[in-house]
């Protein structure tokens, strides 16, 4: 499992660019509209109130639209994110979007060391990140270590339990198949797609993951001086998590089909480091 970064790389690196000239992404809208954000953030905006003014960090920023978005809402954004080909449509994007931000190259455990201890209001986070690390436990203690006291952590994430099903079977059965809580062990893939709509064929489709309970996540942010301040259950995604069986409800939302309150999809939990 050491390998894992490697390994987990050089997928993101081929996909980046991908995500980047995919209709899914609309990187174009951000540029030729300069009230534009991403339709993650849009979703966010109730629960994360007003940024403005906040020094703020994104943790597996990607290729920075959330970024570039939260920085449209007033807050001093920096991404993080160990993939240099998804940094560079970041920073080409921020450049054509006029977007003032910084992205910087690192692996997320070593975001302290890199970024500064107690540099930032805001950590935001989420959206298939924490699935690629694998220790809740040293996640929760770098998201305490970037903070100040008194601040915030904001992550929606896809629920743990949506990341136990099964591939969409012909029954239609949702089927428990890969590990609630988290496991030393990684889950490994091969997968030849990517969550986007696109052509291209990718040559690296190996990779590591991990699922972390919820309790486990929460405890581990507890155990870092982080005061939980929020945890809401949403029954709906932004991504196609089960084709076949969800239906776009609109907003870049996914939601099950066949009576959707069975799931949990996905959770915003926010926290705040302890002075
Ligand atoms: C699904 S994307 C995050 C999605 C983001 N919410 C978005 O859609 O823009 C996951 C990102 O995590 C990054 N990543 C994965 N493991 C990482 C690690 N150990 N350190 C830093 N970045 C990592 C990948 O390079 C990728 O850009």
């Amino acid at each position: 499992m050491d390998d894992y970064p490697e390994i987990n790389r050089a997928s993101w690196d081929d996909r980046a660019p991908a995500h980047a000239a995919s209709p899914d992404y609309a990187v174009e809208r951000f540029v030729t509209e300069p009230d534009f954000l991403s339709q993650v953030v849009r979703f966010d905006l109730p629960l994360l109130g007003d940024i403005s003014d906040l020094r703020g960090v994104h943790l597996q920023c990607h290729i920075g639209t959330d970024t570039i978005s939260l920085a449209r809402l007033g807050a001093q954004m920096t991404g993080l994110d160990f993939s240099p080909t998804a940094l560079a449509q970041a920073r080409d994007l921020a450049e054509r979007a006029g977007a003032d931000v910084t992205f910087v190259e690192a692996d997320v455990y070593d975001a302290v060391s890199v970024l500064g201890p107690e540099s930032f209001d805001l950590v935001f986070t989420g959206i298939g990140a924490l699935c690629w690390l694998p220790s809740a436990e040293r996640w929760a203690a770098t998201v305490a270590g970037l903070l100040r006291p008194g601040g915030r952590l904001f992550i929606r994430e896809g629920h743990p339990m949506l990341w136990t099903l099964a591939d969409p079977r012909p029954d239609q059965l949702l089927a428990v198949e890969y590990p609630y809580f988290e496991r030393d062990e990684p889950m490994t893939f091969e997968d030849q797609g990517t969550y986007v709509e696109t052509d291209v064929v990718f040559e690296n489709n190996r990779t590591q993951e991990w699922n972390h309970g919820l309790g486990e996540i929460v405890t581990a942010l507890m155990n870092a001086d982080m005061t939980i301040t929020g945890l809401a259950e949403h029954d709906s995604a932004p991504w196609n998590a089960l084709p076949g069986q969800m239906e776009d409800i609109g907003g870049g939302e996914f939601r099950l089909i066949d009576r959707p309150w069975r799931l949990a999809h996905t959770y915003t939990l926010q926290a705040v480091r302890r002075a």
